[in-house]
C-alpha cells in the first residue's frame, strides 16, 4: 500500500494551460455530469468540443444547447481525448461495441469513476492513454462551481500512459473543468472504486438505517413525525456537523456538543462498535474488493432494475411505507418556509 507520504496532490499551477491546445475533446454523455463538463470545457475555451451520444433527448437538449452532436462511434473515432460519462453499468457494452474500436492510436479517454477499469469490466486498447479524472461532486455543483471559480475535488491518475503526455492531458482536463481551482488527489482507479462504494454502502447505508428505524421508533413512541424530521435533519443541525468535521477534524467535532450529547454518544458508539455492525462493513468491504458488487450490479441490469427500481419509488414517495415521512417533510417545509 502507497504510505501516505508519496499521495500526491495537484492544483491549478501543475497544469499546463496549453495542455489541451490543438486536441479534439469528445464528451460522450450529456447527463448529469456529462452535460457540466462540457458546459465548462466549452467556458474554459476547448475549441473542438464535440458531444457523443445515441439518438435520444440528452443529445437533444445538447443541440438545443449550442453543441455539435455526433453518434458515439463517429465521436470516439474522431476523439484526442475522450472523456466517458454515460452510467458505470452501461459503459461495458457501449465502450466494447461502439468506443473502443475506434480509437485512433495515441487518443486518451477519460473515465470519472475508476468502476469499470478497478472490476475488469473493459478492457482498453494498449495503444491509448486511459485517465481517470473523478470530481466528488454531481453535476449541478460541478458547474456552479465551475463559474464562481470554488472547484470541485476529484481524484486523478494514470492508468495506461500510451501518448507519452498522458499525465499533462490528465491535469489538462481537470483544469479546463474546474477541479483543480480545488485540487486533485492522486489515487487510482482500483482505490478510488473500492473508495467510492464502500463509503457509499457503509456510512450511507448505516446513516439511512439510522434514520428509518429511529424515526419508525420516535413515532411509536409518540413523537410527532414533524418533530422527527426536523430534529434528524430538517432543523439544518446535522448539516453543521458535517461541516464541523471538515473544519476541525472529526474527533474534536465532539466538543462542540454538551457534555450530555458528548456522553450519550460515546457510550451509545462504543455499545455499536461491539455489535456486528464492523463485520457486516468487513463483509461489504470484500464483496467490493472481490468485484462481487459488481456484478451483483451488472446482474441487477440485466435483471431490469428490479432492486433500483424499488429504490426509485421509495425515493419519489410513490410508496406506502414512505408517505408519512414525505407528509411530515412537506408539513415542516411549509411551515418553516423552506423552498
Ligand atoms: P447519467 O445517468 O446522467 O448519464 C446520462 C447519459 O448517458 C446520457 O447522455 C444518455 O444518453 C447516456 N446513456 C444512457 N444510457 C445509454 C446507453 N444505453 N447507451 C449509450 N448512452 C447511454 O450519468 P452520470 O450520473 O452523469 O454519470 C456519468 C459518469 O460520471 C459515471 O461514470 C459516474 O460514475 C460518474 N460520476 C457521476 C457523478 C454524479 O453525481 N452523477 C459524480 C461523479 C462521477
Amino acid at each position: 500500500m502507497t504510505s501516505s507520504t508519496a499521495l500526491r496532490f495537484f492544483s491549478a499551477q501543475d497544469a499546463d494551460p496549453h495542455a489541451l491546445d490543438g486536441e479534439r475533446v469528445v464528451v460522450i454523455g450529456f447527463g448529469n455530469l456529462g452535460r457540466a463538463i462540457a458546459h465548462n470545457l466549452r467556458d474554459a475555451g476547448v475549441a473542438q468540443l464535440v458531444i457523443g451520444n445515441i439518438a435520444d433527448e440528452y443529445a437533444q437538449q445538447a443541440r438545443a444547447e449550442q453543441f455539435e452532436v455526433l453518434p458515439i462511434a463517429e465521436a470516439a473515432a474522431g476523439a484526442d481525448v475522450a472523456f466517458i460519462l454515460i452510467p458505470d453499468e452501461v459503459i461495458p457494452e457501449v465502450f466494447e461495441a461502439d468506443i473502443a474500436p475506434n480509437l485512433k492510436a495515441g487518443s486518451a479517454i477519460l473515465f470519472a469513476s475508476g468502476y469499470n477499469l478497478a472490476y475488469e469490466l473493459i478492457h482498453p486498447p494498449k495503444g491509448v492513454d486511459v485517465l481517470l479524472l473523478a470530481p466528488r461532486m454531481g453535476g449541478e455543483l460541478a458547474r456552479e462551481r465551475f463559474l464562481n471559480k470554488q472547484g470541485y475535488v476529484a481524484y486523478v491518475s494514470v492508468e495506461q500512459d500510451a501518448s507519452g503526455k498522458a499525465l499533462k492531458r490528465l491535469l489538462g482536463m481537470a483544469y479546463a473543468v474546474g477541479v483543480l481551482y480545488a485540487g486533485a488527489l492522486e489515487l487510482d482507479a482500483k482505490r478510488e472504486a473500492d473508495l467510492d462504494l464502500l463509503v457509499e454502502q457503509t456510512v450511507g447505508a448505516a446513516l439511512g438505517v439510522a434514520i428509518m428505524s429511529t424515526y419508525d421508533l420516535g413515532v411509536e413512541a409518540g413523537i410527532p413525525p414533524e418533530a422527527m424530521v426536523l430534529e434528524m435533519y430538517m432543523d439544518g443541525e446535522m448539516e453543521t456537523v458535517f461541516r464541523t468535521f471538515r473544519e476541525r477534524g472529526f474527533y474534536r467535532a465532539s466538543y462542540t456538543h454538551g457534555p450530555t450529547a458528548m456522553y450519550g454518544g460515546y457510550v451509545r458508539t462504543m455499545q455499536l462498535m461491539q455489535s456486528d455492525l464492523a463485520a457486516k462493513f468487513r463483509e461489504t468491504l470484500e464483496e467490493i474488493q472481490s468485484g462481487g458488487f459488481a456484478q451483483q450490479f451488472q446482474a441487477e441490469r440485466s435483471a431490469g432494475y428490479p432492486a433500483l427500481t424499488m429504490a426509485e419509488q421509495m425515493a419519489s414517495g410513490d410508496n406506502p411505507f414512505v408517505q408519512p415521512v414525505f407528509e411530515a417533510e412537506a408539513r415542516v417545509r411549509s411551515a418553516l418556509k423552506i423552498s
